[in-house]
């Protein structure tokens, strides 16, 4: 009986430790691939410093800290509306103090997608 016990603490952890390795290790490779697909990111945003339908997306990741970029590419209507400091930054630098809602089409991506691609963006 102990030693069950024991045996399933220990299969947790390791569940634990991979679980959480793969919820935050996105794949840059795969999230190219992503991004670079017809109707997603790619549509509205280049991958240099020009601006298309969005901003420019190189050097995001000192502009936005990872929890964020996740955050917004799942939901980017909810983070215009939350409204928090670093969106203000944002509709700042757009245009668009004010403005009810966001150009930003959400992704639909599952989470492990959304892992991925923003570990391409912060490559940039
Ligand atoms: C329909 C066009 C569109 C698509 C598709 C789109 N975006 Fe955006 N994105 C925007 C716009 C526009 C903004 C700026 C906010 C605004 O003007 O409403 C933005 C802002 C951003 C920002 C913040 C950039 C900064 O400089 O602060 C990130 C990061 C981002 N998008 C990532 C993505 C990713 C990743 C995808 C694909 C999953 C994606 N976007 C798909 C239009 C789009």
């Amino acid at each position: 009986m102990k030693l069950k016990g024991l045996v399933f603490a220990m299969l947790m952890g390791l569940a634990l430790t991979f679980g959480a390795t793969a919820a935050f290790a996105g794949d840059a490779a795969k999230g190219k691939t992503l991004f670079e697909s017809t109707g997603k990111c790619k549509t509205c945003h280049k991958t240099d410093s020009t601006k298309l339908v969005g901003p420019g997306l190189a050097g995001v990741k000192s502009r936005h800290s990872e929890a964020w970029m996740k955050k917004w590419v799942g939901g980017p209507q909810a983070v215009w509306d939350a409204n928090d400091p670093e969106v203000q930054e944002l509709k700042k630098r757009v245009g668009k103090e004010g403005k009810p809602k966001t150009a930003m089409a959400p992704g639909k991506l599952t989470d492990a997608e959304i892992d991925d691609v923003v570990a391409f963006i912060t490559s940039l």
